[in-house]
């Protein structure tokens, strides 16, 4: 893959809607305690969208502050990828509809559906555009309005989600940045360990389905909690080999941020101090495709990473899916 030109991040954006969601408001919703909830995933409080607010809404304030810090306009753009489990509505794709927003007249634009590995995804996908030549520059976003499919009366796991974007410009960059690696995966006999059932051709929406409350995520906790610390562990190791590198030439792990406890489960194998781990699971909880960039965007806006230095984003979830990559920034 680095025989072809260097693709790389050239301008970051994030956005996450005012609404805090506190432990202490879930409390008086469902049976539950802050304590309980920060012990077992390290979650404090989530960010919720208006009701006003759609996920292209959010996209959308992420998109524009990432064409900015790339000192780009919208005209300017190849290819809009959207990764999303929660689009506006079935078709046209939210990427449509955001293309449609910020006026990229010139840009083509799909959704991308592999959960919270969504992003990576969007990033191998669209870098692999640009290497061979068919683009010069994409947006890719990770989004997710996880509040709007979370059941507010299951404790098992409405305490668990939040909503915000995380947007990049990437296009090419001098030589020795960039992408070095990216490896995906998907174990798809896993898929009906985190799901939402209904809505789709196999269960359309009828009363049943609302009765049956299909519409809503269901999980089973404990086995995507064994799935993720096995291919948090199995996809670093391979992104790294493919990468050429060790664990000690990383300079940032960017996790997806689902529970704390899986996060620290990763920085134990790879034997990572703190400070080199970004950690913002306790103010946004898990936000699906949003996720890895809100980690990476956050990390780079508090001058977390300086250039030369390599990143590593490994995240996992529905599907089941992993995605994990190595960036030099
Ligand atoms: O983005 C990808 C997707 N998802 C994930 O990565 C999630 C992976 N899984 C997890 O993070 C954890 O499995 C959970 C946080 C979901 C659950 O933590 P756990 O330590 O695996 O708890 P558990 O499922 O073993 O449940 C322990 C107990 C249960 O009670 P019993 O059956 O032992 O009496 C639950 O009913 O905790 C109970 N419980 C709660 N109690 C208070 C479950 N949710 C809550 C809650 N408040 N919100």
């Amino acid at each position: 893959m680095n025989k072809l030109r260097p693709v790389g991040v050239i301008g970051t954006g994030k956005y996450v809607p005012e609404k805090i969601l506190t432990n202490k408001d879930l409390e008086a919703i469902v049976e539950t305690s802050d304590e309980w909830i920060v012990s077992r995933t390290g979650i404090q409080e989530r960010h919720i969208a208006a009701p006003d607010q759609a996920t292209s809404d959010l996209a959308y304030e992420a998109a524009i502050k990432a064409l900015k810090s790339a000192g780009m306009k919208a005209e300017d753009l190849d290819l809009i990828i959207i990764a999303t489990v929660t689009p506006d509505m079935a078709f046209p794709s939210t990427a449509c509809i955001l293309q449609d927003k910020l006026g990229a007249k010139g840009a083509a634009a799909f959704d991308l559906s592999a959960a919270c590995s969504g992003f990576v995804y969007g990033l191998a996908t669209a870098t692999s555009f640009i290497k061979t030549g068919i683009y010069n520059n994409a947006l890719i976003i990770g989004v997710d309005c996880l509040s709007r499919i979370t059941d507010y009366t299951d404790r098992n796991t409405c305490v668990l989600f939040g909503d915000g974007a995380g947007a990049v410009v990437i296009g090419e960059v001098p030589e020795g940045r960039g992408f070095q690696s990216f490896d995906l995966g998907a174990e798809g006999a896993g898929g009906g360990l985190l799901k939402l059932e209904a809505g789709g051709s196999r269960l359309p929406a009828s009363a049943d389905t609302i009765e049956n409350k299909q519409h809503y995520i269901y999980m089973n906790g404990r086995e995507v909690f064994k799935f993720a610390v096995r291919v948090m562990g199995t996809a670093t190791v391979d992104v790294l080999e493919k990468a050429g590198l060790t664990k000690d030439d990383i300079d940032l792990f960017v996790p997806h941020q689902a529970n704390i406890r899986i996060i620290q489960s990763a920085m134990q194998r790879l034997d990572l101090p703190e400070e080199k781990v970004v950690i913002n699971v306790n103010k946004y909880a898990n936000t699906s495709a949003a996720s890895i960039p809100l980690a990476l965007v956050e990390a780079a806006e508090e001058g977390r990473m300086k250039e030369g230095d390599r990143i590593l984003m490994v995240g996992f979830g529905g599907g089941l899916t992993w995605g994990a990559s190595v960036l030099v920034w």
